[in-house]
């Protein structure tokens, strides 16, 4: 079949979420202006640049109580933001972060989950979830939209810091099968990462990948 956006498709429900997945789920906690902690998951998330590596978290549409989401006005007013990764055993605390509830609203209470400090930056990080991606916001674009109701925003930001918990590493990498990371699908459905296979690039031992890679500046003091 083929259906042009904007047109009927026929179809008992929007098929366009089912075609771009897995999606991973960012778990964006952000304070607002006043102190408070917010958190909820973006589905539209994901990592993007290298060098230095950014994330990006798209909140469309509008809050119960007018005016754009939390975790776009908190992260415009107070520009720093944390993606905590949302694994698998952690999906019903995730779904509840993800309620419209009013302004002001702290979603670490709602859902019983820890709020830990960061490093560096201000907004909690969600201490139960293994990794967790500081960042600094860097802008918010705004993409075409269909209607004022539903703003389609996409915020960028900078990776500051990442914390990975000891117990998910296995000789020194990212075990996934040990973090299990919950993703989303189309519909109301998800998926778990619980396999993993290798690959190596094809041209691996013909190019010096080195040379067209930048080397990584010396730390700041
Ligand atoms: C798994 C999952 C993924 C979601 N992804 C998005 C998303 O990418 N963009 C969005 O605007 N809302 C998304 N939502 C809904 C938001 O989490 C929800 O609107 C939330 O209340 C926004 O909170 P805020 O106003 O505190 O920012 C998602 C919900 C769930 C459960």
């Amino acid at each position: 079949m083929f259906y042009e956006i904007g047109k009927k498709h026929g179809l008992p429900h929007d098929p366009w979420k089912s075609c771009v997945v897995p999606r991973p789920i960012g778990w964006i906690s952000t304070l607002s202006a006043a102190g408070v902690p917010n958190l909820a998951p973006f589905s539209f998330f994901n990592g993007c640049g290298d060098f230095p590596p950014h994330v990006m978290y798209a909140p469309l549409g509008r809050h119960q109580d007018g005016g754009f989401k939390d975790s776009l006005v908190n992260v415009e007013a107070t520009k720093e933001f944390v993606a905590s990764m949302c694994t698998s055993d952690l999906r019903e605390p995730m779904n509840v972060t993800s309620r419209h509830v009013a302004r002001g609203v702290n979603e670490f209470e709602l859902a019983g989950l820890t709020p830990e400090p960061s490093t560096l930056v201000k907004p909690p990080r969600v201490k139960e979830a293994p990794i967790h991606i500081e960042c600094r916001y860097v802008k918010t674009v705004e993409l075409p939209s269909w209607s004022e109701k539903y703003p389609n925003f996409v915020v960028f930001g900078q990776i500051v810091g990442i914390h990975i918990r000891d117990d998910v590493m296995t000789d020194g990498m990212v075990d996934i099968l040990k973090v299990k990371p919950l993703a989303r699908l189309g519909y109301l459905d998800y998926t778990v990462v619980d396999n993993v296979f290798t690959m190596p690039f094809p041209d691996a031992g013909t190019i010096d990948r080195a040379a067209t890679k930048p080397r990584v500046p010396e730390p700041a003091e």
